[in-house]
């Protein structure tokens, strides 16, 4: 097994010992290839259902995925800021929000957004909201899964589970419900290498089969590309696999949350801000554990770090002007569940 700790799960080859098919009588979702695909479905969905929706509210704190799936569409994009505590702008969408608009609410790292307030801005408002559940496939909000939030909402599994691709579109407000159309397709050569990368010899340091790709705003190169008219459906094989995960999420969860104590106990707060809010205990299973370096140097410094001891670590920001500049500094450690981290960081140089 790779001695590589990566933020996203290996796939393991025993799992194909466990393929199973998908209840087809699902009605209350759809399923694509990844969130940006749900996310480009789910607008459009929304837009053909109410065409006078057409302003679109999006945190500052965005990955370029969810951006390019937006531009694809013709909507007015406004932005609303996040600060260092991953609190949102009230002021500015009690002010701007009315009955045209769509809002994405991100549930970072695997933690709830502050969903009583969006609750309460959409009965005053009449507001559409999407919850991006991309990094909290697995976290309970007040007794119900954050895929259950918003009118719509979608997730991505490759982030969490050991799958090669897939995301669901839950359609939570049954206006926009469509008739189940899944599809199922060949899984790509990337994908199919991303299955061998387990088996990646340490000293190859490029990600096989991954990619990587945060932090520039409206690039407009290949890496970013989308093309939501070619294979935007889950490859067949993460399909007969995904329940399996989901139905044997406490193990995933437990491990999640014990990885991510190790971190707080291992990192020193003479380096780092940490979120002191994100506490990853009852039923948050988190992605990563988040924290974010009070210099540039430092950042650099746990970045080199992270290379020598093989531990892939993130700078998960953006390049946009209005990004709160504690988010520039934001540093994801994974804590994948198949590895122990405190058992790692003994060994750490
Ligand atoms: C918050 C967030 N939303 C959406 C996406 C897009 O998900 P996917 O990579 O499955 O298309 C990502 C990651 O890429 C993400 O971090």
């Amino acid at each position: 097994m790779s001695k590589q700790i990566t933020i996203q799960p290996n796939f393991k080859i025993s799992s194909l010992l466990k393929l199973k098919n998908r209840d087809i009588k699902i009605d209350d979702y759809q399923l694509y290839k990844s969130g940006r695909y749900s996310l480009f479905f789910g607008l459009k969905r929304i837009i053909e259902v109410n065409p006078l929706l057409t302003d679109i509210y999006i945190p500052t704190y965005v990955c370029p995925q969810v951006l390019m799936a937006i531009d694809k569409l013709d909507l007015n994009i406004n932005f609303y800021q996040i600060d260092q505590n991953l609190s949102i702008d009230k002021k500015h969408l009690d002010e701007s929000v009315n009955s045209n608009s769509i809002i994405i609410v991100i549930n970072y790292f695997g933690f709830p957004s502050e969903w009583e307030y969006f609750e309460e801005l959409k009965l005053k408002t009449k507001c559409t909201l999407i919850s991006d559940n991309c990094h909290s496939l697995l976290t309970m909000h007040n007794g119900r899964n954050l895929s259950r939030y918003g009118d719509l909402s979608f997730n991505s599994f490759r982030k969490i589970l050991p799958v090669l691709s897939g995301s669901q579109l839950f359609y939570n407000n049954k206006e926009y419900v469509m008739k189940n159309m899944i599809s199922v397709r060949t899984p790509s050569l990337s994908e199919l290498l991303y299955i061998f990368r387990s088996f990646k010899p340490v000293f190859i340091k490029s990600r096989l089969g991954d990619s990587k790709i945060f932090g520039e705003y409206g690039s407009k190169s290949s890496k970013y590309s989308f093309n939501p008219n070619l294979a935007y459906n889950i490859d067949s094989l993460s399909d007969k696999l995904f329940s399996n995960f989901l139905d044997d999420y406490q193990k995933i969860r437990d491990k999640r949350q014990q990885n991510y104590k190790s971190w707080l106990e291992y990192l020193p707060e003479s380096d780092f801000i940490f979120l002191n809010n994100l506490e990853a205990i009852n039923d948050i299973t988190p992605y990563v554990f988040p924290c974010i370096a009070r210099t540039n140097e430092i950042m650099n410094k746990w970045l080199t770090w992270g290379h020598k001891n093989n531990i892939s670590i993130i700078n998960w920001s953006n390049k946009s002007d209005n990004l709160n500049n504690y988010l520039r500094l934001m540093l994801l450690f994974p804590v994948i569940p198949d590895k122990d981290i405190k058992e790692t960081l003994t060994n750490a140089i």
